[in-house]
């Protein structure tokens, strides 16, 4: 019985984003009456709000700042071990960060800095909180009921962000925290150029996005998504949304990679937000990667639209770019050949 290895997952889901925004009232306003977020508690460290559907206390963590960015992004790890573990990997890999306290329910976390500069956090510890009783579901495996408010996204999704080199950060998440690595796109006129990779700790097509940034901002982020029930309650979203006062930026389309319908828009400081639904569900632990190119439909699957420029921005700032071997950046990476 020597020599059996397990392999098995270290990280169990993305739990929350920290995210700050100049117009904190605005902000929690869009989240609660336009995506349908609840909101759960508001203390010295911001407003908290939950999606209907999360099984977490809370996905989202609104925080006041001078320009909007996801400061954090907070995974739970599958075990009290796998957290231990975590550490330790973090420690060995030089990428040691700190211990930070409670936070409404969760217990404590590390804090630490991925190799793109993105800042995160892992915990095992969780404590559901009270919803209140006028939400609380008739339905024993639901935490709070289904009393659709505008958009009523159902549960955080994913988080994708700018880096200064994709395929390293791919690899570190794949070999440092088991993340699977699932699909990538490159260049249609350089094969080689990857400048967009989906690594995935779940069943999920990815539950992290890495993009190529083509400028030296670190730590930028491209987009939180959060999932809606129904493919065709993305296009319901996009009613919901246009009828608020919020432009939807791309969309509502199908994504090649992951086969999700997909929508992006802007919250009131001009973060972007996708609302995501559909597709694969992949439990291969065997899995190679697949390549795409814009042109087979990575970002756009039937392949029939232009992508507006605005797509390419990343806050706190930096662009989303591709740098092929002979070191031109592409600003519009994921614009199909031919389609402008
Ligand atoms: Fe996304």
């Amino acid at each position: 019985m020597e020599n059996i290895t397990m392999s098995r997952r270290t990280v169990s889901q993305l739990a929350y984003v920290e995210l700050a925004t100049p117009d904190l009232q605005k902000s929690r306003d869009f989240f609660v009456n336009v995506l349908g977020l609840t909101e759960i508690a508001q203390t010295g460290d911001g407003i908290f709000l939950r999606a209907w559907g999360d099984f977490l206390p809370y996905s989202l963590q609104l925080v006041e700042g001078p320009v909007p960015e996801a400061r954090r992004i907070g995974w739970r790890a599958d075990s009290a071990e796998d957290l231990e573990h975590v550490v330790e990997v973090l420690k060995a890999d030089g990428r040691e960060g700190e211990w930070t306290g409670e936070n409404i329910g969760r217990g404590r976390a590390y804090q630490f800095r991925s190799p793109g500069g993105h800042g995160h956090e892992i915990f095992w510890d969780i404590k559901q909180l009270a919803v209140p009783e006028e939400l609380r579901s008739t339905y024993p495996n639901r935490r709070q009921k289904f009393s659709p408010v505008g958009v009523a996204a159902r549960t955080i999704d994913h988080v994708t962000f700018g880096t200064d080199d994709v395929l390293r950060d791919v690899l570190w998440f794949r070999d440092k925290l088991n993340f699977r690595y699932m699909e990538y796109t490159a260049l249609d006129e350089s094969p080689e150029t990857v400048f967009f990779g989906m690594v995935s700790s779940t069943e999920q097509a990815h539950n992290l996005g890495i993009m190529q940034n083509a400028t030296d901002v670190r730590g930028a982020v491209h987009h939180v998504a959060y999932w809606v029930d129904q493919e065709i309650d993305v296009y319901r979203a996009a009613d919901v949304l246009i009828e608020a006062g919020f432009p939807v930026e791309f969309g509502p389309g199908k994504h090649g990679m992951g086969e999700n319908t997909f929508l992006y828009v802007r919250e009131p400081s001009g973060f972007r937000i996708e609302l995501f639904s559909g597709g694969y569900r992949n439990y291969m632990p065997d899995w190679e990667p697949v390549g795409w190119t814009p042109s087979r439909g990575s970002l756009d699957a039937f392949r029939n639209r232009s992508v507006p420029d605005s797509i390419n921005e990343l806050f706190p700032g930096g662009r989303a770019g591709a740098i092929d071997h002979n070191g031109t950046a592409e600003q519009s990476p994921f614009a199909i050949p031919g389609i402008s």
